[in-house]
């Protein structure tokens, strides 16, 4: 095998020149991860983001039908989806189907600030759960 190339001086290093040449996947960058939960708690309270005149907190109210008590990792296997889908492809079939919306880009910052949230609002639950 050759020497991983990002332990070495180029091309992964974060030296300016390098950070410069490096293609980004959107413009401009979330600052950091608050930046991307705060979109995205606005979002999943937007009963505009679809047609059906709900936001995902119509039915994830509470932690609701997130299935979060199972304590899983995506990719997993979702029984209303018939299917193994990333978390990204969950919010995307929910996006399509109760919402009756559009389907996020996969390197929207939309689609970022779901998931971030997403994150947050799971951290709540496990700690909710340890207060019990
Ligand atoms: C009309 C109700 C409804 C709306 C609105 C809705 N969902 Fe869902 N969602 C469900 C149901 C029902 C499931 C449970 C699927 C199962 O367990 O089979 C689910 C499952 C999920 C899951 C995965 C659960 C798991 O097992 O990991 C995520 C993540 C999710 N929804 C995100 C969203 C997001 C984000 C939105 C808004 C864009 C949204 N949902 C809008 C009904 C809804």
């Amino acid at each position: 095998m050759k020497p991983n190339p990002c332990s070495m001086k180029n091309p992964c290093s974060m030296d300016e020149d390098a950070a410069n040449q490096k293609t980004p996947i959107r413009k401009p960058a979330f600052k950091n991860y608050q930046e991307a939960a705060s979109l995205g708690a606005k979002m999943w309270k937007d009963e505009s983001l679809g047609t059906s005149g709900l936001a995902c907190l119509s039915c994830h109210a509470d932690h609701e039908l997130l299935n979060l008590d199972r304590n899983q990792n995506f990719p997993h296997y979702v029984k209303m989806v018939g299917d193994v889908v990333t978390l990204d492809q969950m919010i995307n079939y929910c996006m399509l189907n109760p919402m009756k919306g559009k389907q996020f880009g996969k390197n929207s910052k939309e689609l970022t600030a779901m998931a971030a949230y997403y994150r947050a609002y799971r951290m709540q639950f496990m700690k909710e759960q340890r207060a019990k």
